[in-house]
């Protein structure tokens, strides 16, 4: 049997060579250095054991083999079936306020999310952008198949039945609420340069109601939360 060097040895010829890539100095070290910070990072990062707290992202894809038990949540859009009661009791609160939240989108296989980033490459193409801007852009906005959270079932794009309220009505109390029952504003706006995503004020993640409430008072994203 092949032993492994230890994990100790590992991070300490790790360091090292972060701490060369750093003294070669000018900018070019500083974004090589940066670019290693990532690679140990990726390294030595473990996922989070507990299931809502999975953290799926443009560095993080979704683990091999990822299984999910769904279920209708409403017509044709279903979740985590372990979220359904929390994002009910969420939309059932919000209806007691006069607040009328839908689901615009929610669980999405892999053929889905390339589907809707060949959409969105394409409308940015029609613009007139170039190949390779167009597809940069198109990530601001949707993840790349494999990454997006959606593709977990715990995340959820929420608007409004507009013949009751507004959008804006249903992100604002969203943004007071959500963390209540367990759901996090997953890309906000002061959080960009982390999450590598435009806000979103629509598109809320489970996280459990004790994570949510920790990262709400602590304005903390979950990539802040769980790294
Ligand atoms: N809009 C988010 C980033 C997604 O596509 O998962
Ligand atoms: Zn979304």
């Amino acid at each position: 049997m092949r032993r492994r060097k230890p994990k100790f040895k590992r991070r300490v010829k790790l360091i090292l060579i972060l701490v060369l890539v750093f003294m070669v100095g000018g900018k070019a070290g500083e974004s090589i250095g940066a670019k290693a910070y990532d690679i140990y990072h990726l390294l030595t990062w473990k996922q989070s054991e507990e299931w809502e707290l999975i953290l799926v992202n443009d560095k993080h894809p979704l683990p091999e083999r990822y299984t999910v038990n769904l279920v209708e949540a409403e017509p044709g859009k279903y979740v985590d079936e372990r979220i359904y009661e929390y994002l009910n009791e969420m939309f059932v609160a919000a209806r007691e306020d006069g607040i009328y939240p839908v689901i615009r989108d929610a669980y999405r296989s892999n053929d889905e999310q390339k589907r809707i980033m060949k959409n969105k490459v394409e409308s940015y193409k029609n613009e007139g952008y170039p190949e390779f801007l167009a597809r940069r852009s198109a990530k601001d906005w949707v993840a790349e198949p494999g990454k997006s959270e959606h593709q977990l079932g715990l995340a959820v794009d929420i608007n409004a039945d507009k013949t009751l309220c507004t959008n804006e009505n249903v992100y604002a109390w969203l943004a007071e609420n959500a963390h209540q029952y367990g759901f996090i504003l997953r890309y906000p706006k002061d959080k960009e340069d982390i999450t590598n995503t435009a806000y979103e004020p629509w598109h809320y993640r489970f996280v459990g109601t004790e994570a949510a409430s920790k990262m709400y008072e602590k304005n903390l994203c979950l990539e802040e939360y769980v790294e």
